[in-house]
């Protein structure tokens, strides 16, 4: 077993670190408390070939491998988390289904501009009534012989302003449970679309979410994405990738946490002493650097399973639930460690963890990951 990383995969991570560090560092915190979308910043993501890099180049994508893309989220999310799942939503929920379950036309019109990141998307799931029970979608697609009408209203939808390509999940058929759903792809300024208001977030403030509501919505039969009744595979099969992204940005938000805490333990004095000299705060770094390990693996071992085409569902649940729930562990012990400094903005630790709190949440609550982690047990 081979636990060095290639020359390429950590050329990546550095390029990540890079664009963090020097550029996004700037005005992250301007960026959170005004919730200002990071425009300059996702022109920049496209530069690098992030936003497609999971695509191949045939599609003109990045062609890199799934550990790679753990590398980067992780770096960038050290920084802004809203900038990081633009990139991951892109990436994995709208590049990864249209490469993979896409026809050539779809992929020729679709994806081409996604993959080199000219153009963004937004994957449509959850509603007011169907988060965790997905299979509960109101949203209907009927045939209406040479097209589709779509109505409906979609929550919570990243990118849902920026994006110009939605993959959007609906009804065609509900009295036939999950195999009466279907994916589709629906251009933004189709007439008949609408958004509600920017969400005012707890964390991730910069990341543009809203609702959208569909209201009689005309839709080309071949903007359905595989046979008739694939949609809820298609969400699930889609959201397995996605949830490597989010466990990565959620270990990147632990790690930029932990390395918060560690540096400032080694500064601050208090009783005769640099803080981290007293082994209430020693041992807290050492459960910390534990728990940002043991993601890093789980979120490596599922990218690798990806990536040697190996089934990776179970694997990328239990790297989702894990390293959320430990991203809200870290972070709590950072902003603990910076003690009243930590309540404050400057020392970015309580953005960490605002941001920690929303991967516990989605693309599957850590709840759903144990409902898909344990049903794995007994098969
Ligand atoms: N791959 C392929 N098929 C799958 C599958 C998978 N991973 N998971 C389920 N299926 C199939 C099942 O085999 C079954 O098919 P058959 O009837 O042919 O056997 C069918 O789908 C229905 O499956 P289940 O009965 O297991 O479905 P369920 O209703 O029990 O749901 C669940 C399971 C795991 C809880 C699912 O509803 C789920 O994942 N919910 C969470 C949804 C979610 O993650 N939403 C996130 C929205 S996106 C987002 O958050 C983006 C963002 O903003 C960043």
């Amino acid at each position: 077993m081979d636990f060095q990383f290639t020359e390429e995969q950590l050329m990546i991570q550095q390029a990540a670190r890079d664009f963090a560090q020097r550029e996004l560092i700037k005005d992250v915190i301007e960026r959170d408390e005004k919730a200002l979308y990071p425009t300059e910043h996702v022109k920049k993501l496209a530069e690098l070939g992030f936003l497609g890099m999971l695509v191949s180049e045939k599609w003109d994508g990045g062609g890199m491998d799934t550990v790679s893309y753990v590398l980067a989220m992780e770096e960038i999310s050290k920084i802004d988390s809203s900038v990081s799942v633009i990139m991951s939503v892109n990436n994995s929920l709208v590049c990864y289904g249209l490469e993979k379950f896409g026809n050539d036309a779809q992929r020729d019109k679709y994806l081409r501009p996604l993959a080199s990141g000219e153009k963004i998307g937004a994957f449509l799931l959850s509603e007011p009534e169907a988060g965790s029970d997905a299979t509960k979608q109101r949203t209907t697609a009927k045939d209406m012989g040479d097209y589709y009408l779509v109505n409906g209203t979609k929550n919570w939808i990243t990118n849902a302003n920026s994006a110009s390509t939605y993959i959007v999940i609906a009804h065609t058929n509900p009295e036939k449970g999950s195999k009466g759903i279907n994916a589709f792809i629906i251009e933004k300024d189709t007439p008949g679309i609408s958004l509600g208001p920017h969400e005012n977030k707890m964390g991730m403030r910069s990341s543009d979410t809203h609702s959208v509501m569909f209201t009689d919505v005309k839709i080309p039969k071949e903007n359905r994405l595989g046979e008739d009744g694939f949609g809820f595979k298609f969400a699930m099969k889609t959201l397995e990738g996605g949830r490597i992204g989010i466990a990565s940005q959620a270990l990147g938000i632990a790690s930029g946490a932990f390395e918060r805490a560690l540096q400032y333990a080694q500064e601050r004095k208090a009783f005769g002493t640099e803080i981290f000299n007293h082994q209430s705060v020693a041992f807290k770094l050492a459960e910390m650097a534990v728990k940002v390990e043991n993601a890093r693996n789980l979120c490596i071992k599922a990218a690798w399973l990806k990536d040697q085409g190996q089934p990776y569902g179970t694997a990328s649940a239990m790297a989702k639930q894990y390293a959320a729930d430990i991203a809200m562990e870290v972070t709590t012990e950072a902003v603990q460690i910076h003690g009243g400094y930590g309540y404050v903005k400057e020392y970015h630790v309580e953005r960490l963890m605002r941001e920690a709190k929303l991967t516990q949440i989605y693309e599957g609550t850590s709840e759903v990951q144990k409902i898909i982690i344990s049903r794995s047990l007994l098969k």
